[in-house]
């Protein structure tokens, strides 16, 4: 059963010579995959494309059997709830806490209150921050930051996590709890990942496609 299908696909920004031009590949259902690229191969631009912040300017790309080659609006609200997103630089609300932060998705796909706060403590306690569940994202450190933004992104059980350098600035410890979070997120709730990064992790005993972006040719190969 394949998550993402992408055909001949070409990124890129208006006016400018496209990112990425004819990537060919298929990311099945609970593949673990690292995308790797140099800064400014398109690593990030990839990942927008998936979850439809940017329209291909040619080819095929469905996610999540979503077509976001022509896309609208109704599509996109219906890909969002299917996938949870971690940003290279976190995107937390400032203005809440971080238990109404990891709250948010499910609240979004109406999850009830009882389950909302089941949850919330479940994640808390994974990302060993039960004491920091009334504190704001600036209160806490970057590593931090991350580890919310992870639980954020698993709360609602999607179906494909789409990761930015999730790693970037962290240390060992926050790094590592990352790892073993998506790696369980993969083996036990069945999650397809799709981290980029600009190299893939030593450390993890994640068994992972690897696909990287060949800055020569600008387009996407599977590394094996
Ligand atoms: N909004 C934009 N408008 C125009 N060009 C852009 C835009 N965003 C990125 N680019 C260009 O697209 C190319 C790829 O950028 P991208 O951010 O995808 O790289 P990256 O691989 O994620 O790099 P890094 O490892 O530094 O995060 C770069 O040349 C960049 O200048
Ligand atoms: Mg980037």
């Amino acid at each position: 059963m394949s998550i993402i299908k992408a055909n001949n696909l070409v990124l890129g920004y208006q006016r400018e010579e496209p990112v990425i031009v004819n990537a060919t590949f298929e990311i099945k259902h609970k593949d673990f995959v690292f995308v790797s690229g140099p800064s400014g191969s398109g690593k990030s631009t990839l990942l927008s494309s998936l979850y439809g912040a940017l329209t291909p300017m040619s080819g095929n790309l469905s996610v999540c059997d979503i077509s976001l080659s022509k896309h609208n609006a109704r599509h996109i609200n219906r890909l969002r709830t299917r996938i949870g997103i971690v940003f290279q630089d976190y995107k937390l609300i400032e203005e809440w806490n971080v238990e109404q932060n990891i709250a948010l998705p499910m609240q979004i796909n109406g999850y009830k209150k009882d389950a909302i706060a089941a949850q919330v403590e479940k994640l808390l306690s994974h990302i060993g921050l039960l004491h920091k569940a009334n504190k704001h994202p600036l209160e806490l450190s970057g590593g931090e930051q991350q580890r919310v933004a992870m639980a954020r992104a698993i709360a609602h059980r999607p179906a494909l996590i789409l990761a930015d350098e999730p790693t970037g600035n962290l240390d060992d410890f926050s790094s590592d709890m990352i790892w073993s979070l998506l790696k369980s997120a993969n083996e036990q709730l069945d999650m397809t990942i799709v981290v980029v990064t600009h190299r893939v992790p030593m450390r993890t005993n994640i068994s992972y496609r690897h696909l990287f972006i060949d800055r020569e040719r600008n387009t996407i190969y599977e590394q094996h």
